[in-house]
């Protein structure tokens, strides 16, 4: 026992040294015989030795190749930055040409140089017609529309309120979509567009360089207290050089009163598609909590499905930015009167540079190219030593 415990003795300790020292040497000379023994194999075999000299060269050769296929399918039109003739001479030969996002579909667009990004209305995101909410057996609220208007398309969105002070909420929430006044100046129609509340069913986009409900001549829906026949129509407009069809359609936007925000999550969720059952959906849902004429917070519940975030992809860019500012504006103008308000006049991308898909193999190989190349064809060998 009292032996163990006392310090090593420095014979001990020498010995150790030592060993370890030999240890390191003969792991020196197991390395230098192994160089010989490549060596050796390398001169007895110089058919190995030829393909070993070639096996880097044809991968190169190969990934080269390689890239430079994917590149040019990469470069085809309908990638790059959409272009279109603006001047021809007599002939019918193009004198100038002029690129840019006016031009350009959803995916030519990431490569357009944009210095001045175009800018849009905030839009709302509004359930499809045949999924709008309505009165089903899971669902038995007696205020939601009746299943046949599915038939005629004609139902309308729905906004489900609640809060503390249920006179208060109504009366807010019964200004959450202005009605659109024909006194509107309709020369700049996007930017009559963005004193109102309108809305797509369109999925959201990953930026905002184009707006899809616009650029893809899907119909945009005003949301309106009461529709008039004359608010539904088509509009061709040049918004800023980019030419927009405009397929208007007027949908009536009822509020819903709830007695309370889990009413109004049972009732969102039972709606949802995978839930299985009846699809029922709302735009939105406003708690309008404590709320009163010397201070406004609300909660919105909205759907972000469609933000994607999968970790796969890129996040898209909900439609919320509005349905806030509608509530904001609604609140303004009860406690204010009709002549004050704040408005979200649009909004936009950042500016960019123009950019060309470009696929590069061998920093996408990078570590396992190495790999491959290096360490297969001189193997590292792995030695123990045991120090007895
Ligand atoms: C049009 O074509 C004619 C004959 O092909 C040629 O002589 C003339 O220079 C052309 N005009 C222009 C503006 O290119
Ligand atoms: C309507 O909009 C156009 C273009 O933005 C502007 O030039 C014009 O002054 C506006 N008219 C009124 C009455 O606001
Ligand atoms: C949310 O949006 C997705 C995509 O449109 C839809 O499938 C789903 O039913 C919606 N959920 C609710 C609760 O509205």
């Amino acid at each position: 026992m009292d032996t163990l415990r006392r310090p090593a003795s420095f014979l001990t300790q020498a010995n150790a040294l030592l060993r370890k020292n030999i240890c390191l040497q003969a792991r020196l000379q197991i390395a230098v015989s192994d160089y010989t023994f490549i060596t050796a194999m390398q001169k007895r075999n110089w058919k190995t030795n030829i393909g070993i000299t070639f096996f880097p060269v044809i991968i190169c050769v190969l990934l080269i190749v390689l890239q430079n296929i994917i590149n040019s399918e990469l470069d085809k039109p309908k990638y790059r930055c959409g272009c279109a003739c603006v001047e021809t001479d007599i002939n019918g030969t193009c004198k100038r040409r002029e690129c840019g996002v006016q031009y350009s579909t959803l995916e030519q667009v990431w490569n357009c140089a944009i210095p001045s990004p175009p800018r849009w209305p905030a839009l709302i995101q509004v359930p499809q017609p045949e999924s709008r909410a309505v009165k089903t057996v899971s669902q038995p609220f007696d205020d939601l529309p009746e299943p046949s208007c599915r038939d005629s398309w004609s139902c309308p969105a729905s906004v489900l309120i609640t809060g503390k002070d249920r006179y208060f909420a109504e009366s807010v929430a019964g200004g959450l979509f202005p009605a659109f006044s024909p006194s509107l100046n309709v020369t700049d129609y996007l930017d009559a567009l963005s004193r109102i509340v309108v809305g797509s069913d369109t999925a959201p986009w990953y930026t905002q360089l184009l707006e899809p409900a616009f650029s893809s001549s899907d119909t945009i829906y005003l949301l309106q207290p009461q529709c008039v026949p004359y608010l539904s129509q088509t509009i061709s407009y040049r918004a800023r050089g980019i030419p927009l069809q405009l397929n208007i359609q007027c949908v009536e936007g009822v509020m819903l009163w709830r007695e309370s925000t889990s009413v109004i999550n049972e009732e969102l969720l039972k709606g949802y598609k995978q839930k299985g059952g009846k699809i029922n959906e709302f735009i939105a849902g406003y708690d309008f909590l404590s709320t009163t004429e010397f201070g406004l917070g609300i909660n919105v519940l909205y759907n972000s499905t469609y933000n994607d975030k999968t970790a796969y992809s890129f996040i898209a860019a909900l439609r919320v930015p509005r349905l806030v500012n509608a509530v904001s504006n609604a609140y303004l103008k009860y406690i204010r009167g009709p002549g004050v308000e704040m408005r979200l006049e649009y909004v936009k991308e950042m500016p960019k540079v123009g950019t060309s898909y470009r696929f590069d193999l061998s920093s996408l190989l990078s570590a396992l190219f190495f790999t491959w190349i290096v360490e297969l064809l001189f193997p590292v060998s792995m030695m123990r030593c045991n120090i007895p």
